[in-house]
């Protein structure tokens, strides 16, 4: 996923968020918490995680911020600007590819532009450019039943990226892949912002996969959703896979580990 060919960065959005609060109302009637009202600043071309248990608030916050979802409480600013709906400056990627199987890879690619600009065919060159930057070159005209798991979720990390995202949403992109696939997608991904640093939001279960790629860590407590622990991670880039052995970042990982801990979400058996 280097940039190579790409086409200028367009700059990272800023993201704000003054006072968020979600709770749920349920059909059976029922109140559910879960955001806590939270504050938070996001610097344009920053790399944030988010990690947390299960049922934290983590999708919820994401979906909050890409204004998929409306707050119960206080009001989401991008680039100076209240989110009332969707930003056209996002690219989301879900936990799930959710590929359209009608479409080929290429048509998928370039839905978002269908369907925000009307011009798909003007962006084909560049969504063969970013399939071979995730090792994808012809399989453009495959539909996303011929691709495997990992194939797929990279399909829709370039759907996400064609219209050069100033902020991409990511939910735990890479949970379904296997482990080999995944350390490759981490290392590509930090190359790809490397080049565009736009900013990005990446939510992910493993607190590894959290310290290698941010720059600030954000972990969240059980429900109702909090942030508990704003950690910024100082380690030079680019990161080899090998920092991973470093003494600085098994501490990173460790105070983070500690705040599970303490919540009892990690307990030694
Ligand atoms: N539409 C909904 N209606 C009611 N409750 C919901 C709804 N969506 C989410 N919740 C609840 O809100 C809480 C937070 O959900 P959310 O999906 O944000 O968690 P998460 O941290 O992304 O979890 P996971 O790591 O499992 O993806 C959960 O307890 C969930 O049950
Ligand atoms: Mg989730």
């Amino acid at each position: 996923m280097s940039a190579a060919g790409a086409a200028p960065a367009p700059g990272g959005v800023a993201v704000r968020l003054e006072g968020v609060a979600k709770t749920y109302e349920t059909r059976e009637g029922d109140s559910v918490p879960a955001l806590e009202p939270t504050d938070l600043g996001i610097e344009p071309g920053q790399f944030v995680a988010i990690v947390g248990p299960s049922g934290c608030g983590k999708s919820t916050t994401l979906a909050l911020i890409a204004g998929l979802l409306a707050p119960s409480a206080g009001r989401i600013v991008l680039d100076g600007e209240v989110v009332r709906r969707p930003h056209p400056r996002i690219g989301v990627v879900f936990q799930t590819d959710l590929l359209l199987y009608w479409r080929t890879v290429i048509d998928n690619i370039l839905l978002p532009i269908e369907v925000k600009l009307g011009n798909p065919r003007d962006y084909a060159r560049r969504a063969e450019q970013l399939l071979e930057q995730v090792g994808l070159q012809g399989f453009g005209g495959k539909y996303p039943g011929e691709l495997s798991g990992g194939m797929r979720q990279r399909v829709a990390i370039c759907r996400a990226l064609i219209q050069e995202p100033g902020l991409l949403l990511m939910d735990e992109p890479f949970g379904a892949l296997d482990a080999l696939t995944r350390e490759q997608m981490i290392v590509d991904l930090q190359a790809m912002w490397l080049s565009v640093r736009n900013t990005v939001l990446f939510i992910t279960h493993s607190i590894d996969e959290a310290v290698f790629l941010s720059d600030r860590v954000l972990v969240m407590s059980p429900r109702p959703g909090r942030i508990d622990l704003d950690l910024a991670v100082e380690l030079p880039r680019p990161r080899r896979w090998a920092v991973h052995t470093e003494p600085r970042f098994i501490d990173y990982t460790a105070r983070i580990r500690r705040i599970f801990e303490a919540k009892g979400i990690l307990t030694e058996r």
